[in-house]
Protein backbone atom coordinates (compact mmCIF):
# COMPACT_ATOMS: atom_id res chain seq x y z
CA UNK A 1 0.00 0.00 0.00
CA UNK A 2 1.32 3.80 -0.40
CA UNK A 3 1.12 5.35 2.49
CA UNK A 4 1.93 9.07 3.47
CA UNK A 5 2.71 9.63 6.98
CA UNK A 6 2.39 13.08 7.90
CA UNK A 7 5.08 14.63 10.82
CA UNK A 8 7.83 12.07 10.01
CA UNK A 9 10.09 14.03 11.17
CA UNK A 10 8.41 13.58 14.90
CA UNK A 11 8.50 11.54 17.33
CA UNK A 12 5.42 9.18 16.72
CA UNK A 13 5.35 9.62 12.72
CA UNK A 14 9.14 8.79 12.09
CA UNK A 15 9.18 5.85 13.80
CA UNK A 16 6.01 4.98 12.31
CA UNK A 17 7.29 5.37 8.67
CA UNK A 18 10.02 3.70 9.36
CA UNK A 19 8.31 -0.05 10.52
CA UNK A 20 5.64 0.76 7.89
CA UNK A 21 8.14 1.09 5.26
CA UNK A 22 8.62 -2.53 5.74
CA UNK A 23 6.01 -4.27 4.02
CA UNK A 24 4.59 -0.71 2.62
CA UNK A 25 6.01 1.84 0.41
CA UNK A 26 5.90 5.09 2.77
CA UNK A 27 5.89 8.46 1.73
CA UNK A 28 6.80 11.35 4.80
CA UNK A 29 6.66 14.82 5.39
CA UNK A 30 7.67 17.04 7.96
CA UNK A 31 8.19 20.55 8.51
CA UNK A 32 12.04 20.52 8.74
CA UNK A 33 14.82 18.03 7.42
CA UNK A 34 15.75 14.99 8.86
CA UNK A 35 17.84 12.04 7.18
CA UNK A 36 15.60 8.79 7.30
CA UNK A 37 15.52 5.71 5.10
CA UNK A 38 12.29 6.57 3.51
CA UNK A 39 11.31 8.93 0.59
CA UNK A 40 10.19 12.54 2.42
CA UNK A 41 9.27 15.64 1.45
CA UNK A 42 9.69 18.88 4.13
CA UNK A 43 5.70 20.12 3.85
CA UNK A 44 4.65 23.42 5.52
CA UNK A 45 0.82 22.18 6.15
CA UNK A 46 -0.16 25.87 6.46
CA UNK A 47 -0.29 25.83 2.69
CA UNK A 48 -3.53 26.36 1.53
CA UNK A 49 -2.93 23.44 -1.39
CA UNK A 50 -1.89 20.18 -0.71
CA UNK A 51 -1.58 19.42 -4.05
CA UNK A 52 1.99 18.74 -4.17
CA UNK A 53 2.38 16.44 -1.37
CA UNK A 54 -0.99 14.45 -2.94
CA UNK A 55 0.84 14.68 -6.33
CA UNK A 56 4.24 13.45 -4.64
CA UNK A 57 2.55 10.33 -2.63
CA UNK A 58 -0.62 9.68 -4.14
CA UNK A 59 -1.69 7.59 -0.76
CA UNK A 60 -3.94 5.27 -0.50
CA UNK A 61 -3.68 6.01 3.08
CA UNK A 62 -2.98 8.67 5.22
CA UNK A 63 -1.78 8.50 8.65
CA UNK A 64 -1.70 12.39 10.07
CA UNK A 65 0.62 12.61 13.33
CA UNK A 66 1.81 16.15 12.19
CA UNK A 67 0.62 18.90 15.01
CA UNK A 68 1.87 21.23 16.80
CA UNK A 69 2.25 19.79 20.31
CA UNK A 70 3.86 22.31 22.83
CA UNK A 71 0.66 23.58 24.51
CA UNK A 72 1.99 27.15 25.57
CA UNK A 73 2.68 27.80 22.15
CA UNK A 74 -0.56 26.63 20.68
CA UNK A 75 -2.27 29.15 23.67
CA UNK A 76 -0.15 31.62 21.92
CA UNK A 77 -0.63 30.98 18.53
CA UNK A 78 -4.33 30.22 18.57
CA UNK A 79 -4.85 30.57 14.53
CA UNK A 80 -1.98 28.52 13.90
CA UNK A 81 -2.52 26.06 16.13
CA UNK A 82 -5.91 25.38 14.79
CA UNK A 83 -4.86 25.43 10.69
CA UNK A 84 -2.25 22.86 11.72
CA UNK A 85 -3.59 20.75 14.33
CA UNK A 86 -7.47 21.23 12.52
CA UNK A 87 -7.76 22.47 9.23
CA UNK A 88 -5.26 20.07 7.93
CA UNK A 89 -7.58 17.30 8.26
CA UNK A 90 -10.24 19.26 6.02
CA UNK A 91 -7.13 20.30 3.07
CA UNK A 92 -6.12 16.64 3.31
CA UNK A 93 -10.03 15.75 2.66
CA UNK A 94 -10.32 18.27 -0.06
CA UNK A 95 -7.03 17.36 -1.88
CA UNK A 96 -7.71 13.84 -1.98
CA UNK A 97 -10.54 12.05 -3.35
CA UNK A 98 -12.64 9.29 -1.42
CA UNK A 99 -10.58 6.42 -1.96
CA UNK A 100 -8.03 7.97 0.36
CA UNK A 101 -8.06 6.29 3.85
CA UNK A 102 -7.29 8.65 6.69
CA UNK A 103 -5.84 7.60 9.81
CA UNK A 104 -5.78 10.49 12.16
CA UNK A 105 -3.56 10.77 15.76
CA UNK A 106 -5.55 12.22 18.20
CA UNK A 107 -5.28 13.02 21.48
CA UNK A 108 -6.87 12.67 25.12
CA UNK A 109 -6.40 16.31 25.39
CA UNK A 110 -10.00 16.47 23.74
CA UNK A 111 -11.61 15.86 27.62
CA UNK A 112 -11.82 18.05 30.63
CA UNK A 113 -10.15 17.37 33.27
CA UNK A 114 -13.32 16.22 35.28
CA UNK A 115 -13.53 12.83 32.84
CA UNK A 116 -11.46 9.49 34.68
CA UNK A 117 -10.80 7.32 32.58
CA UNK A 118 -12.90 9.09 29.31
CA UNK A 119 -14.22 6.58 26.59
CA UNK A 120 -15.55 6.77 23.25
CA UNK A 121 -18.98 7.93 23.93
CA UNK A 122 -17.78 10.68 26.32
CA UNK A 123 -18.66 14.06 25.07
CA UNK A 124 -15.30 16.01 24.12
CA UNK A 125 -14.72 19.48 26.28
CA UNK A 126 -11.06 20.21 25.62
CA UNK A 127 -10.10 22.85 28.17
CA UNK A 128 -7.04 24.29 25.65
CA UNK A 129 -6.38 25.50 22.27
CA UNK A 130 -4.20 22.39 21.42
CA UNK A 131 -7.33 20.03 22.44
CA UNK A 132 -9.44 22.29 21.13
CA UNK A 133 -7.37 22.14 17.33
CA UNK A 134 -6.93 18.25 17.99
CA UNK A 135 -11.43 18.27 17.89
CA UNK A 136 -11.65 20.42 14.98
CA UNK A 137 -9.62 17.80 12.95
CA UNK A 138 -12.07 15.21 14.43
CA UNK A 139 -14.77 17.36 13.24
CA UNK A 140 -13.76 17.19 9.94
CA UNK A 141 -13.36 13.41 9.34
CA UNK A 142 -16.63 12.92 11.44
CA UNK A 143 -18.48 14.77 9.11
CA UNK A 144 -16.66 13.72 5.60
CA UNK A 145 -18.42 12.30 3.11
CA UNK A 146 -17.75 8.42 1.67
CA UNK A 147 -14.47 8.43 3.68
CA UNK A 148 -12.89 5.69 5.36
CA UNK A 149 -11.08 6.53 8.12
CA UNK A 150 -10.34 6.20 12.20
CA UNK A 151 -9.50 8.83 14.77
CA UNK A 152 -6.83 7.44 17.09
CA UNK A 153 -6.76 9.25 20.85
CA UNK A 154 -3.69 8.13 22.68
CA UNK A 155 -1.29 9.43 24.64
CA UNK A 156 2.59 8.37 23.87
CA UNK A 157 5.71 8.13 25.11
CA UNK A 158 8.91 7.27 23.60
CA UNK A 159 12.14 8.59 22.19
CA UNK A 160 12.79 10.78 19.36
CA UNK A 161 14.76 9.87 16.63
CA UNK A 162 15.54 13.02 15.71
CA UNK A 163 18.09 13.95 18.71
CA UNK A 164 17.22 17.64 18.29
CA UNK A 165 13.89 16.58 19.75
CA UNK A 166 13.35 16.40 23.19
CA UNK A 167 10.02 14.88 24.79
CA UNK A 168 8.60 13.72 28.48
CA UNK A 169 10.92 10.62 28.14
CA UNK A 170 14.16 12.08 27.00
CA UNK A 171 13.29 15.18 29.79
CA UNK A 172 13.11 12.37 32.48
CA UNK A 173 15.99 10.55 31.80
CA UNK A 174 18.52 13.72 30.83
CA UNK A 175 17.72 15.60 34.15
CA UNK A 176 18.56 12.75 36.14
CA UNK A 177 21.66 12.05 34.20
CA UNK A 178 22.50 15.65 34.95
CA UNK A 179 21.93 15.11 38.66
CA UNK A 180 19.42 18.04 38.79
CA UNK A 181 15.85 17.94 40.95
CA UNK A 182 13.49 16.22 38.81
CA UNK A 183 9.81 16.92 40.03
CA UNK A 184 6.92 15.32 38.71
CA UNK A 185 3.08 14.89 38.88
CA UNK A 186 1.62 12.77 41.58
CA UNK A 187 -1.78 14.23 41.13
CA UNK A 188 -1.90 14.06 37.37
CA UNK A 189 -2.87 10.54 35.83
CA UNK A 190 -2.48 9.20 32.23
CA UNK A 191 -2.57 6.04 30.71
CA UNK A 192 0.71 6.18 28.58
CA UNK A 193 1.41 3.54 25.69
CA UNK A 194 4.93 3.36 23.71
CA UNK A 195 5.11 4.63 20.28
CA UNK A 196 6.29 1.08 19.32
CA UNK A 197 3.34 -0.53 20.75
CA UNK A 198 1.25 2.30 18.78
CA UNK A 199 3.28 1.32 16.03
CA UNK A 200 2.04 -2.11 16.24
CA UNK A 201 -1.95 -1.63 16.77
CA UNK A 202 -1.89 0.86 13.35
CA UNK A 203 0.26 -2.06 11.90
CA UNK A 204 -2.84 -4.30 13.14
CA UNK A 205 -5.30 -1.87 12.01
CA UNK A 206 -3.62 -1.29 8.39
CA UNK A 207 -3.36 -5.28 7.89
CA UNK A 208 -6.57 -6.32 8.46
CA UNK A 209 -8.64 -3.72 7.13
CA UNK A 210 -10.06 -1.73 10.19
CA UNK A 211 -10.21 1.27 9.14
CA UNK A 212 -14.09 1.72 9.81
CA UNK A 213 -14.83 5.32 10.11
CA UNK A 214 -14.67 5.66 14.02
CA UNK A 215 -13.03 6.72 16.77
CA UNK A 216 -11.30 4.37 19.08
CA UNK A 217 -8.91 5.01 22.09
CA UNK A 218 -5.55 3.19 22.32
CA UNK A 219 -3.60 3.58 25.59
CA UNK A 220 -1.98 1.48 27.79
CA UNK A 221 -2.40 1.53 32.37
CA UNK A 222 -3.09 4.18 34.57
CA UNK A 223 -0.68 5.24 36.58
CA UNK A 224 0.54 9.08 37.63
CA UNK A 225 3.27 10.86 35.95
CA UNK A 226 5.49 9.89 38.90
CA UNK A 227 5.18 6.78 39.07
CA UNK A 228 5.59 6.47 35.38
CA UNK A 229 9.05 8.52 35.67
CA UNK A 230 10.36 6.51 38.78
CA UNK A 231 9.13 3.28 37.22
CA UNK A 232 11.22 4.46 34.22
CA UNK A 233 14.31 5.58 35.86
CA UNK A 234 14.56 2.32 38.27
CA UNK A 235 14.24 -0.04 35.10
CA UNK A 236 17.02 2.01 33.32
CA UNK A 237 19.19 1.86 36.59
CA UNK A 238 19.23 6.00 36.62
CA UNK A 239 19.34 7.18 40.17
CA UNK A 240 16.39 8.83 41.42
CA UNK A 241 18.13 10.56 44.09
CA UNK A 242 17.05 13.92 42.72
CA UNK A 243 13.73 12.69 41.94
CA UNK A 244 10.50 14.44 43.96
CA UNK A 245 6.79 14.53 44.30
CA UNK A 246 5.24 17.31 42.88
CA UNK A 247 1.58 18.80 42.89
CA UNK A 248 0.53 20.23 39.13
CA UNK A 249 -1.75 22.75 41.30
CA UNK A 250 1.97 24.37 42.32
CA UNK A 251 3.03 24.94 38.98
CA UNK A 252 2.97 27.75 37.27
CA UNK A 253 3.44 28.75 33.43
CA UNK A 254 2.20 26.15 31.38
CA UNK A 255 -1.32 25.94 29.09
CA UNK A 256 -4.05 24.78 31.61
CA UNK A 257 -3.92 20.72 30.92
CA UNK A 258 -6.24 18.49 32.68
CA UNK A 259 -4.82 16.71 35.54
CA UNK A 260 -6.58 13.21 34.67
CA UNK A 261 -5.42 12.80 30.89
CA UNK A 262 -6.39 8.42 31.30
CA UNK A 263 -8.69 7.14 28.29
CA UNK A 264 -10.07 3.81 28.39
CA UNK A 265 -9.51 1.44 25.80
CA UNK A 266 -11.73 -1.15 26.61
CA UNK A 267 -13.60 -1.04 23.40
CA UNK A 268 -10.94 -0.92 21.06
CA UNK A 269 -9.10 -3.50 22.62
CA UNK A 270 -12.69 -5.98 22.86
CA UNK A 271 -13.97 -5.22 19.64
CA UNK A 272 -10.91 -6.29 17.77
CA UNK A 273 -9.96 -8.81 20.64
CA UNK A 274 -6.68 -6.99 21.33
CA UNK A 275 -4.47 -7.69 24.78
CA UNK A 276 -4.44 -4.57 27.13
CA UNK A 277 -0.62 -3.21 27.52
CA UNK A 278 0.52 -2.63 31.26
CA UNK A 279 3.01 0.30 32.98
CA UNK A 280 5.68 -2.78 32.75
CA UNK A 281 5.49 -3.00 28.96
CA UNK A 282 5.52 0.39 28.57
CA UNK A 283 8.63 0.82 30.59
CA UNK A 284 10.61 -2.11 28.72
CA UNK A 285 9.83 -1.25 25.08
CA UNK A 286 11.58 2.48 26.32
CA UNK A 287 14.40 0.36 27.89
CA UNK A 288 15.12 -1.96 25.02
CA UNK A 289 14.70 1.54 22.31
CA UNK A 290 16.93 3.24 24.87
CA UNK A 291 19.39 0.67 25.08
CA UNK A 292 19.49 0.09 21.38
CA UNK A 293 20.28 3.46 19.90
N1 LIG B 1 3.45 13.46 22.46
C1 LIG B 1 2.34 13.33 23.19
O1 LIG B 1 2.37 13.37 24.41
C2 LIG B 1 1.02 13.10 22.49
C3 LIG B 1 -0.07 12.73 23.26
C4 LIG B 1 -1.29 12.51 22.63
C5 LIG B 1 -1.41 12.66 21.27
N2 LIG B 1 -0.35 13.06 20.53
C6 LIG B 1 -0.52 13.24 19.09
O2 LIG B 1 0.35 12.33 18.46
C7 LIG B 1 0.83 12.91 17.24
C8 LIG B 1 2.33 12.78 17.19
O3 LIG B 1 2.88 13.45 18.31
P1 LIG B 1 4.47 13.57 18.51
O4 LIG B 1 4.73 13.65 19.96
O5 LIG B 1 5.14 12.56 17.68
O6 LIG B 1 4.71 15.01 17.89
P2 LIG B 1 6.09 15.78 17.68
O7 LIG B 1 7.24 14.94 18.04
O8 LIG B 1 5.93 17.11 18.32
O9 LIG B 1 6.12 15.97 16.08
C9 LIG B 1 5.21 16.82 15.45
C10 LIG B 1 5.37 16.69 13.97
O10 LIG B 1 4.46 17.60 13.34
C11 LIG B 1 5.18 18.35 12.39
N3 LIG B 1 4.63 19.69 12.19
C12 LIG B 1 4.41 20.64 13.11
N4 LIG B 1 4.00 21.77 12.49
C13 LIG B 1 3.96 21.49 11.15
C14 LIG B 1 3.64 22.25 9.99
N5 LIG B 1 3.27 23.54 10.06
N6 LIG B 1 3.73 21.65 8.79
C15 LIG B 1 4.11 20.37 8.68
N7 LIG B 1 4.42 19.58 9.75
C16 LIG B 1 4.36 20.17 10.96
C17 LIG B 1 6.59 18.45 12.96
O11 LIG B 1 7.48 18.84 11.94
P3 LIG B 1 8.89 19.58 12.28
O12 LIG B 1 9.32 19.11 13.61
O13 LIG B 1 9.77 19.09 11.17
O14 LIG B 1 8.67 21.03 12.27
C18 LIG B 1 6.77 17.03 13.46
O15 LIG B 1 7.10 16.18 12.40
C19 LIG B 1 0.33 14.35 17.20
O16 LIG B 1 -0.77 14.43 16.33
C20 LIG B 1 -0.12 14.62 18.62
O17 LIG B 1 -1.21 15.52 18.64
C21 LIG B 1 0.87 13.27 21.11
Amino acid sequence: MRILVTGASGMLGSTLAIELSRNHKVYGTGNSDITLPIDYKVFDLSNESYKELIDWSQPELIIHCAAITNGNYCQENCLKAIDVNGVSVHKILNATNTTTKIIYISTDAVFSSSLHMAKEVHSVFPENIYGKSKELGEFFLNNSQDRQYTIIRTTIVGLNINKNRIGFVEWIINTALENKKLGLFTDVLFTPISIWDLVDEINFLINTDNINSETIHIGGELCTKFDFGSKLLKTLNISTENLFKRLISSFEGRAKRSNDQSLDSDFYQKKYKRDSISLDQTILKIKENYEHN
